[in-house]
């Protein structure tokens, strides 16, 4: 299985590196691509570094390269994740506006009608990202939002995280485990 791991400049980047490590664990190949946003957002939050990030990936993309392997349908997929997706990335993949890699392999990957899942974190949410949340599951994405449940009673941050991952990994099918899921007993 491939799948294209999207981080672009919204808050919350350690669920990208928990998705990443996680995908690395269950020995998925992963295509990273990390926008020029991501990387300003890194640097003012701090808590993740781009070096965690590129040694979770099996592959790197720059994010800038239009040519690479990701931008094309010809090659395959299993689908992509945007983690976290910004409002403005959101905005690019609604309208088919895909002027770097990111954009571009989320708009090949609606295309070819492979699963595409945003990972949203914005509050509040003006009218223009409803709408665009809205073209974008009607186009054939799964929008999900970066918030975590609590019935699973989290102890840490981690555990937080871990949520999020395991939810994104369910909608390609993927098992991440060490979750006690709703209707499971301990
Ligand atoms: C510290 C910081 C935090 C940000 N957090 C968010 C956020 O949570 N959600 C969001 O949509 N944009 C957020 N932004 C704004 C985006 O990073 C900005 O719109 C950027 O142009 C998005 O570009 P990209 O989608 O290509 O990464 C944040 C910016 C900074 C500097």
């Amino acid at each position: 299985m491939k799948l294209v791991v999207g981080v672009s400049g919204g808050s919350g980047i350690p669920y990208a590196l928990s998705i990443l490590r996680t995908l690395q664990h269950l020995n998925i190949e992963t295509h990273l691509v990390v926008s020029s946003g991501a990387k300003r957002v890194m640097g003012a939050e701090g808590g993740v570094r781009l070096e965690e990030l590129t040694a979770s990936a099996t592959h790197v993309h720059d994010d800038r390269d239009l040519a690479a392997s990701i931008s094309s349908g010809s090659f395959r997929t299993d689908g992509m994740v945007i983690v976290p997706c910004s409002a403005g990335t959101l905005a690019k993949v609604a309208h088919g506006f895909a002027d770097n890699l990111l954009a571009r392999a989320a708009h090949v990957t609606l295309k070819e009608r492979r699963p595409l899942v945003l990972v949203l974190r914005e509050d509040p949410l003006p009218r223009p990202v409803l709408v665009n949340m809205l073209a974008v599951h009607d186009a054939g994405a799964t929008v999900m939002s970066a918030s975590p449940g609590f019935y699973h009673a989290p102890g840490s941050v981690e555990e937080l995280l871990h949520f999020v991952t395991v939810r994104v990994l369910d909608q390609f099918g993927l098992e991440a485990g060490g979750m006690r899921r709703w209707g499971e007993t301990e």
